[in-house]
């Protein structure tokens, strides 16, 4: 049937309509929040270089009250980074209980309860001296990042994550086998009702950038390239996923997620079954921002159609630090 019988047209009419037809909706439920806390400061204090978010000390009501007006607002995913004035070769302020990830995890819970739905970001480059994902170790001369011996640090980190009180912990180092060293790790101290939120398909990215520099964990020598992703491959990023789904990923993420919504749709497509997140990251956030600052593009409408497009390309999850704006948006729809 073509036109003039079909006309498209009709369906566009008027916005109640073009609500009823819309095949993708964006809801609140669909977010998760990324929050830093900081355990070298005293007070609440802007992240420099991710414009609109802020640092705050593991324990303090300026952390208890941005969670709590966050979830005024319907969302309820929360994903916690953490970060230390005191760095070093393993990155023990990791999967130390003076840790800020540890203290502020507890003081959540033990001030807010179990409403949150805490996800805590496993990985040591924000807390190492050399600034990797990984363990260096030097073969014939050359600094190499270790897979194993990482995975031993990353199980003890998992397990005071879950100690403290997280919901899942989020590894993002990209090394071979972390799911399966951290469910082990978890399951074999009691933890086996804590989940496992894998970023599966990590791309070594340029859009990491103000993260790097709010978390100040670039890396001293070289790049993350012989962990992360080559942004060339998409067929790998499946392989990726499996074995993750494999290991035990309760949910499985491709990061970024604009510049790789070919890698969401096709492993949406690949693994119907298994919720997907995505990581709108830091450089997608500060590029869409920067250009409304500058009267480029209309803020708002960006922000709903960028996010709409991650959804829309298969993600089930999203996390991105426009979340509250776009829960406000939301609301007065
Ligand atoms: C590090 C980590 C990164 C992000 C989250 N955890 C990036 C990296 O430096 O490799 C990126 C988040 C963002 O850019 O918003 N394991
Ligand atoms: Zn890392």
């Amino acid at each position: 049937m073509k036109y003039p019988i079909t006309r498209p047209r009709r369906l566009r009419s008027k916005k109640g309509l073009r609500d009823m037809v819309a095949e993708t909706s964006l809801s609140t439920d669909d977010l998760i929040l990324p929050i830093f806390v900081n355990e070298a400061i005293s007070e609440k204090k802007p992240a420099e270089g991710l414009e609109g978010h802020f640092y705050y000390p593991p324990e303090s009501s300026d952390l208890a009250d941005f969670i709590l007006s966050n979830l005024e607002l319907g969302i309820k995913g929360f994903l916690v980074f953490g970060i230390t004035g005191k760095k070093d070769f393993h990155g023990s302020r990791a999967y130390s209980r003076e840790g800020p990830v540890y203290r502020a995890v507890r003081y959540i819970r033990d001030n807010i309860g179990s409403e949150p739905v805490i996800f805590t970001d496993l990985c040591i480059c924000n807390y190492t001296s050399h600034g990797h994902c990984g363990l260096p170790v030097e073969k014939n001369g050359v600094k190499i990042i270790d897979n194993d011996s990482t995975l031993e640090v990353y199980s003890k980190i998992a397990v005071i994550h879950a100690e403290a009180g997280a919901d899942f912990v989020a590894p993002s180092g990209m090394m071979d086998g972390q799911v399966m060293a951290i469910r082990n790790a978890l399951d074999s101290s009691g933890f086996s009702n804590v989940g496992i939120m894998a970023y599966s398909a990590k791309y070594a990215s340029a859009l990491y950038g103000p993260f790097r520099s709010v978390m100040e964990s670039e890396p001293k020598f070289g790049d993350r390239s012989s962990y992360q992703m080559d942004p060339r491959n998409i067929g790998e990023a499946l392989k990726e996923v499996q074995l993750d789904i494999e290991e035990g990923a309760d949910i499985i993420m491709v990061k970024p997620a604009l510049f790789y919504l070919d890698v969401i749709r096709m492993v949406r497509e690949a693994f119907p079954y298994v919720p997907l997140a995505a990581y709108n990251v830091s450089g997608e956030y500060m590029m869409i921002k920067t250009s409304a600052d500058k009267g480029f593009l209309d803020l708002n409408r960006a922000i709903l159609e960028a996010t709409l497009a991650i959804k829309r390309a298969g993600a089930n999850l999203i996390i991105t630090y426009f979340a509250p704006l776009i829960a406000e948006l939301i609301k007065n729809r």
